[in-house]
């Protein structure tokens, strides 16, 4: 059995205070829920102290990339083992903003993705094709090719503890979700390259996230197809009330 897996992505959004305000509201409304393991990734300035804020909570937090050297001249980097040292067991990669806007390739994270497991972090990696791909029928190709360069060189043991989310570029921060029964079936084909990589029983153990302009509204929905195991969110976590509705899809308010 997979458990959900519901994950804030804050982006450059909230100062660490602003960032403590909302665990403060958000830590009550979760306070007894065990169904679906909770993630936040703040920004990295309020990292630290969210981490510690979590501690003996039901709520983990996470960094939004990582360097996958230990250290080095790399100005403006922060790498796996300072995180790992702050308590971070969580890392985002792949992310679409950060392929195109800050040049991550499939070859630096695969680089990530190592050093990330290495360290014992639990890897969200992040996979997508933009419209014209979709539109050019490129999909199935564009997600098969991203997913074989990320995991490049991993043993089965190693890539049953990562977490996929897949995140189609046309839906992020636009309002068009993906229809449920398109994400499932996309779902499904990231499922059977895990597979034909790892071997089904590996394959079956990952959890496969859906994200891209996922609401309070259509989080029933997409959750109901079994192929997705959770949601990567970023505008709808911003808020605690939104996220917790989120988070508590499918039970009353
Ligand atoms: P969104 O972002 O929920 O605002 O579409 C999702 C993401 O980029 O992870």
């Amino acid at each position: 059995m997979r458990k959900p897996l519901m994950a804030g992505n804050w982006k450059m959004f909230k100062t660490p205070e602003e960032s403590i305000d909302y665990l403060a509201a958000f830590l009550p409304l979760v306070a007894d829920h065990e169904r679906d393991e909770i993630v936040l990734f703040p920004t990295l300035t309020a990292l630290s102290e969210v981490v510690s804020a979590l501690r003996n909570t039901r709520v983990a937090a996470g960094t939004q990339t990582m360097h996958w050297l230990a250290e080095g001249p790399y100005t403006g980097q922060t790498s796996v083992m300072m995180l790992s040292k702050i308590g971070c067991r969580f890392v985002l990669l792949g992310h679409s903003e950060q392929r195109s806007f800050l040049g991550e390739t499939d070859g630096s994270i695969n680089l990530k993705l190592q050093a990330a497991l290495a360290h014992g972090f639990v890897p969200l990696l992040c996979l997508g094709e933009t419209l014209a791909q979709r539109e050019n029928g490129e999909t199935e190709a564009v997600l098969r090719k991203q997913l074989r360069g990320a995991v490049a060189g991993l043993t089965s043991s190693q890539a049953e503890t990562m977490v996929i989310a897949y995140e189609p570029i046309w839906a992020i921060g636009t309002g068009h979700t993906a229809a449920p029964d398109l994400a499932g079936w996309t779902h499904s084909l990231i499922r059977s390259e895990l597979a034909l990589l790892f071997g089904q029983t590996t394959a079956s153990a990952i959890r496969i996230l859906y994200g891209g302009s996922v609401t309070p509204h259509n989080i029933e929905q997409l959750m109901a197809e079994p192929e997705i195991d959770g949601a990567l969110v970023g505008g709808a976590s911003l808020t605690p009330e939104s996220f917790s509705r989120i988070v508590h899809y499918g039970q009353p308010a």
